[in-house]
């Protein structure tokens, strides 16, 4: 039985039809769709039907989808009780899965419910995530939360509830675009954890639990947040060739760079690095991104790394006012779509996911006499 490289790398666990990752050639697609075309002409709420459904929507077909998610960016009493106990203690990430975990305890569907059923579970969970992470911003700054705003789209909705203000048209499309860039990335680590929650035939709603929490970590979604404290520890653009030489000979990693799969720019830090570059100058504050993009080259020239998604989208978040430690959050709000995208594909030709070990422990051997 062959045994994966660490970390399962390189290990191909199963077919799927939802995103194509080319690590050599930076490349990606969902659906068939390249990652630069959808955000350049694609919303949010598009990019979710199509990876539910394998086919970019009608108009008809993304207004409904538009008027469900209005419908259902609502949280259940027993979400905004517990958001109200725990959000001035609770890391947003841990408010996060708590948050999400309660609407579990509230939502009820039948044992393996249908796809139908399912999908709508999708739906509320897009719609109700953003929902969750502006409730939570509000109540730790001891403020009320700020209901989403209806017919409007889930990016603007999102920097509304966030902020607690209208946002103006480009930050709208910049987080519209940060949107489409997050939803899906194959079988990344949280990912990969809701299909094998759900090839259990546990529920949707744990899955998607399951998966923020292991978005989490800072080698993966956690990342975002680290990488805007890698800035702001730097400080000017000038100490960031010190900074960078110091950490690497330290051994210690420079977050937002090298990937498992991306052997050379991951194409969403191309998109992000124009959208920060684009904030940055129309609010007259270049500063975080001159300092990301001399680490860029600094991380190239020293250890031939390339940013990845969490790169730029640090220096972009902060420009348009969002709170460093919610920059995962954002990234769930959008990866909610995939994670139940793969919900759904799991469940349509399900395995229980149950890889072996390769066992390197004691050989067997007798139990101790003097203790039997
Ligand atoms: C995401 O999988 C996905 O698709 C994830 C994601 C998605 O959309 O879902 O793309 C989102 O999680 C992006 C990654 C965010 N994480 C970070 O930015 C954390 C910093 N990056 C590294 O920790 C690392 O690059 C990983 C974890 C992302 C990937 O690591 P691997 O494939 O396990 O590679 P490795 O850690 O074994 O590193 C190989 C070499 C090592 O050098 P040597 O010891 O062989 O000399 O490269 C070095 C590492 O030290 N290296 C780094 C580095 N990344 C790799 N050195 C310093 N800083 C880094 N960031």
């Amino acid at each position: 039985m062959p045994v994966a490289g660490g970390g399962l790398e390189g290990v191909v666990a199963s077919p799927s039809a939802i995103s194509f990752v080319d690590g050599q050639a930076g490349k990606l697609l969902y659906r068939g769709y390249s990652i630069q075309d959808l955000a350049q002409h694609s919303t949010f709420e598009e990019v979710c039907w199509l990876l539910w459904h394998g086919e970019l929507p009608s108009p008809k077909e993304v207004e409904e989808l538009r008027a469900r998610l209005d419908h259902e960016a609502v949280l259940p009493p027993e979400v905004l009780q517990v958001l109200r106990v725990v959000a001035k203690k609770a890391e947003p990430m841990d408010a996060g899965r708590t948050a999400l975990s309660t609407l579990g305890c509230v939502t009820r569907l039948p044992p393996q419910p249908s796809r139908d059923a399912n999908l709508g579970l999708a739906v509320q969970l897009v719609a109700r995530t953003p929902v969750i992470v502006g409730a939570y911003h509000r109540l730790r700054q001891g403020l009320e939360p700020v209901p989403p705003k209806p017919g409007v789209s889930v990016a603007e909705n999102l920097l509304r509830m966030v902020t607690g203000a209208d946002p103006g048209p480009q930050a709208v499309r910049a987080m519209d675009v940060a949107l489409v860039l997050h939803a899906d990335h194959e079988f990344n680590a949280s990912t990969f954890t809701a299909r094998i929650v759900a090839s259990t035939l546990s529920d949707m709603t744990a899955a998607a639990t399951a998966a923020l929490a292991a978005l989490k970590g800072p080698l993966h979604g956690g990342a975002n947040t680290a990488v805007m404290a890698s800035l702001r520890e730097i400080g000017t653009p000038d100490k960031v060739e010190p900074w960078v030489k110091a950490q690497l000979a330290a051994h210690r990693r420079v977050f937002g760079f090298g990937h498992r799969v991306y052997k050379t720019t991951d194409p969403r830090a191309l998109v992000l690095r124009g959208l920060s570059e684009a904030v940055a100058r129309e609010k007259g504050e270049p500063k975080w991104f001159d300092i990301s993009t001399r680490m860029q080259e600094a991380m190239f020239r020293e250890k031939g790394l390339y940013p990845n998604v969490d790169f730029y989208s640090a220096s972009l978040y902060h420009v348009m006012g969002i709170p460093d430690d919610l920059f995962t959050l954002l990234f769930a709000v959008s990866r909610m779509s995939g994670w139940t995208a793969h919900v759904l594909e799991q469940l349509g030709d399900n395995r229980l996911i149950r890889p072996r070990a390769d066992y390197t422990g004691p050989r067997e051997r007798p139990y101790p006499a003097a203790r039997a």
